[in-house]
């Protein structure tokens, strides 16, 4: 049997462990060798509907000798409950950890009230988790008056401390929308802040490796109980500027890169609140390149459709590339026959007409505002100030036929209040959405927050007035702090507060507000707040 198969095989019986429901153990849990804290990786919920959320975690058993041999289902009991106190329990179940998915759980409760706030928790043996907070969505057709969300990404651990979700964790929030790069695939860095790292995350026992290093984090774990997050993944999750199957260019190349870009999307979903079908949909064929569905459209009321985008797995290769590298700048792309190349996609055509669908659809046109949580930079961003261009060829500057296609139908479908939240680039970026980013004078199709990092350095100058002024559809930029941005939803208008941790160095870091921005509903215009 082939690698593959094996792997497939031990995916399948995995799953149907997971989804057998309720299983009796064999034996006591209590005599199982869990770790000291088998919550130490702490819990979290996501992918909220108006009836329902996932519930996650994932035990730690005592050690990696002990993961290796517990070959049966841990139970794990949950409870779900209006207070915090648990004396107005509203459900509870009980779910098996099973090795095949690292002892992960992602339990789906059904049959919840819309747009109220549960606690939860977990207990396996005689040890219990510590209690988180989610939320069930409003009704699709129910008049909302407010959102308040956070979006974030890139938290490279040895680039800094999580200050940052410590004081977002006091930020009152609804919802977390996590945009990408939640681990870093790359051993130790030079001027490391926090260390070890380890080395080359490369197979599945590497990245669940990793994650568990992120979820060692207590202000990470702290923000994950707070309230629910929906998430999506960029390249680090699997290596530096990778696109769909091709590898990216970080580290020592391995043999087969599907079957690593499988580990890692596994070591994802183990890690994340997600809903079990987005695995169990793939694991007809994970390790020979089946896709692993993570993108989706929420509605949260009336108030918003909220989108989370995949510009990762469907991707074509980036062209034009200097020195040997998926991903570099690339110095006057005009000359460069393929740049414009409109067989070349982004999202991929099935995720495209998805969202050309959508944006038809009457469901995509009850809501107010279109947040579109995605992966990247979306306006151009040209880094050479005067005659010349620059452009960045793993971003959506490397993609402009698909971004046309995409403004295209935003245009098409005249849909209102599309705004673009987004990250990668580990600066803040905030303007206008262009018809055509060559053309100054052309419409706004909508309006952008590109968000800075949890701690990723960034390399670059934005905020210089040369590059600001290079690149007119942007209202502001920097690159100088770590943070995170918040978004304040109403029928008539959005307000974004961009904050900023003073130093990322600290785990007891202050923060500042950078800077706010207002959009009034049905004008996409962004103004200073
Ligand atoms: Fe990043």
């Amino acid at each position: 049997m082939t690698p593959h198969l094996i792997q497939r095989r031990r995916l399948l019986q995995s799953l149907a462990l997971a989804s057998a429901g309720w299983y009796l153990p064999g034996r006591a849990a209590a005599q199982l060798r869990l770790a000291s804290d088998p919550f130490a990786l702490g819990v979290a919920s996501g992918s909220p509907a108006s009836d329902s959320v996932v519930l996650w975690t994932r035990l730690l058993l005592d050690g990696e000798e002990a993961l290796r041999l517990q070959p049966g289902p841990v139970p794990v009991r949950w409870e779900l409950a209006h207070d915090e106190g648990f004396t107005r329990i509203a459900q509870a179940g009980q779910a098996q950890a099973v090795a095949g998915l690292a002892y992960s759980v992602h339990v789906e409760v059904q049959g919840l009230e819309p747009d109220r706030w549960y606690f939860y928790r977990f207990a396996a043996g005689d040890a219990v988790s510590a209690t988180g907070r989610t939320r069930t969505f409003p009704a699709p057709d129910a008049m909302v008056a407010r959102l308040r969300l956070a979006y974030a990404s890139c938290q490279r651990w040895e680039h800094g401390y999580y200050s940052a979700y410590r004081h977002m964790r006091t930020e009152n929030l609804d919802l977390v929308m996590f945009l990408g790069d939640y681990i870093y695939e790359y051993p130790n860095a030079s001027q490391a802040v926090r260390k070890p790292t380890g080395g080359w995350v490369q197979t599945l026992d590497d990245y669940r490796g990793r994650y568990a290093l992120h979820k060692s984090d207590a202000d990470l774990r702290a923000m994950h109980a707070a309230c629910p997050w929906l998430v999506t993944w960029d390249d680090h999750e699997v290596q530096n500027d990778y696109a769909g199957t091709s590898p990216g260019d970080s580290g020592p190349p391995v043999a087969d890169f599907t079957a690593r870009r499988a580990a890692a999307y596994q070591a994802f979903y183990e890690h994340m609140p997600l809903r079990a079908s987005v695995l169990t949909r793939a694991m007809a064929g994970l390790a020979s390149g089946a896709e692993m569905r993570i993108y989706q459209r929420l509605s949260y009321g009336r108030l918003a459709s909220l989108y989370m985008l995949d510009a990762r797995q469907y991707k074509d290769a980036q062209v034009c590339t200097r020195d040997g590298k998926a991903g570099s700048s690339t110095l006057n792309p005009a000359g460069c026959a393929s740049w414009q190349d409109p067989a070349r996609s982004m999202l991929g055509a099935q995720q495209e007409g998805w969202l050309d669908a959508e944006w038809g659809s009457a469901a995509g046109k009850a809501t107010g505002w279109n947040l579109v949580g995605q992966q990247s930079l979306f306006g151009r961003r040209d880094f050479r100030p005067g005659p010349g261009q620059v452009l960045w060829n793993d971003g959506w500057d490397g993609y402009t036929a698909a971004r046309t296609r995409f403004t295209d139908s935003l245009r098409r479908h005249a849909v209102a209040n599309a705004v673009l939240l987004g990250g990668d680039v580990h600066e803040n970026w905030v303007g206008h959405i262009k018809a055509d980013y060559a053309d100054p004078a052309s419409a706004a199709v909508g309006t952008e927050f590109c968000g800075t990092s949890i701690t990723s350095r960034a390399t670059g100058k934005a905020n210089t007035p040369d590059i600001l002024a290079e690149n007119p559809h942007f209202v502001f930029a920097d690159s100088e702090r770590r943070g995170y941005g918040v978004v304040d939803l109403t029928p008539g208008l959005l307000t974004t507060t961009l904050r900023g941790v003073d130093d990322v160095t600290r785990a007891d870091s202050g923060v500042q507000t950078l800077a706010k921005f207002a959009v009034q509903a049905g004008r996409a215009v962004v103004e200073k707040a």
